[in-house]
């Protein structure tokens, strides 16, 4: 379901932007239009689906747009033109009141850098925003007190903003967007002031809170791996336009272009990857009628030195080496049961690399990938190690 549809959405700043939308429709860059008439191109006729619920990361370097385009969302600043619509109602057409209403009970903002103040207690600035709301006293302070909980600061209420580290002040910040409880959150670098470790206990924090909440987040990075991390579908912009937008798995393998793939050269593809991006097709035989002579003529045939078994439903069975199929030749068996492998090396479909990577290294017949017992396909070493050099995979 969407949430948030963008449509043809520009933001042009200067004096004249009518002059500025006819450029760009002629197809006029940001940079000519800069040199030529002074106005600068925010948001260049973005185009952008959020679905409700999924955490969706705009990222793109500094001065790319994205603070512009998320803050025409809430108006923060207004469109030059296009169209917002939010739960399919028109975020571009409302007066002063409506929108107010949308402000408060819609979306919820959190930045980089906010204030708190200073001779307020941590409730009371969770709690601020209540206010203005018109929630009575008593029902602020316990929105504010779960909001505490929900981000593990419990315990805190009643001490000062003074007493609490910087990442434990920028978690009361996520706290207030919370208590707010609006069905969407906007958040504008919000973990980008925070040191290494305590950024990403807010991003694992983030993730609990989203699978829980199931809010629909749109979430400003400028760094590639906390968008991988968190997002379910990342656009990527450059120069007021939206460049891909993709799954994190998407952008990796498939770079729409040397822009983009210059943004995700230094990725950990380990950590993103799972195994149903890199297995391939296996080679099966059938536990009813295949012995092993067609066991070992397909290897043969393959060139590889086991395959794997499966009954009609494609349901794993066991695996068999060249040895063992050699041996049951010489030996006169019919039945492969009797010289199959039945403890064979799974995983499932949605395992990380990193962990493919740390079996891999530890057995000598692929891995089997498997859904409920449904084989999926295989992963070998060559396809792991071309994973990780960011080679051609083939995809199952
Ligand atoms: N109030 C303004 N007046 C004029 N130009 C502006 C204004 N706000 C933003 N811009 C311009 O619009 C473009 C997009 O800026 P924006 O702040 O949206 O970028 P950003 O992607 O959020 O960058 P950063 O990562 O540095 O926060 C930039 O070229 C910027 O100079
Ligand atoms: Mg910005």
């Amino acid at each position: 379901m969407k949430k948030i549809e963008i449509k043809n959405l520009t933001k042009i700043f200067g004096k004249n932007t009518k002059e500025g939308l006819k450029r760009l429709k002629k197809g006029q860059t940001k940079e000519e239009i800069f040199k030529e008439t002074g106005m600068t191109v925010g948001v260049n006729q973005v185009d952008l689906d959020i679905n409700e619920g999924e955490l969706f990361v705009i990222m793109g370097l500094s001065g790319s747009g994205k603070s512009t385009l998320i803050r025409m969302l809430n108006r923060l600043i207004e469109p030059t033109s296009g169209d917002i619509l939010i739960d399919g109602v028109h975020i571009t057409n409302l007066n002063k009141a409506e929108l107010r209403d949308v402000r408060r009970q819609k979306i919820a903002m959190v930045f980089q850098s906010f204030a708190l103040f200073p001779h307020m207690t941590i409730a009371e600035n969770t709690a601020y925003g209540l206010e203005v709301q018109g929630i009575p006293e008593e029902d602020r302070l316990r929105k504010a007190k779960e909001a505490l909980e929900l981000v593990n600061l419990a315990g805190y209420e009643d001490q000062y903003p003074s007493q609490l580290s910087g990442g434990m002040q920028q978690r009361v910040g996520l706290a207030r967007a919370l208590a707010a409880d609006t069905d969407i959150i906007l958040m504008d670098e919000a973990f980008s002031a925070l040191d290494p470790l305590i950024r990403k206990e807010m991003q694992d924090e983030l993730e609990k809170l989203q699978a829980k909440m199931g809010k629909t987040i749109v979430f400003i990075t400028h760094d590639l791996n906390e968008a991988l991390k968190l997002g379910d579908h990342i656009a990527l912009m450059r120069d007021g336009k939206i460049v891909q937008v993709g799954t994190p798995e998407e952008i990796l393998m498939n770079p729409a272009n040397t822009f983009v793939e210059r943004f995700v050269e230094d990725v950990d593809v380990s950590k993103i990857l799972s195994a149903e991006n890199i297995m391939i097709q296996p080679e099966t035989i059938d536990v009813r009628r295949h012995g092993p002579r067609v066991a070992l003529e397909r290897m043969k045939q393959a060139g590889i030195s086991s395959i794997y078994v499966v009954n009609e439903k494609n349901e794993l069975q066991g695996i068999v080496t060249a040895d063992e199929a050699a041996q049951g030749i010489k030996d006169h068996v019919i039945d492969i049961r009797s010289i199959m492998e039945t403890d064979v090396p799974r995983v499932d479909e949605d395992c990380p690399l990193t962990e493919i990577i740390e079996k891999i290294y530890d057995i000598k017949v692929p891995i089997a990938v498997t859904d409920q017992k449904v084989l999926k396909g295989i992963i070998i070493r060559g396809t792991v190690l071309a994973a990780l050099s960011k080679e051609e995979v083939s995809y199952a």
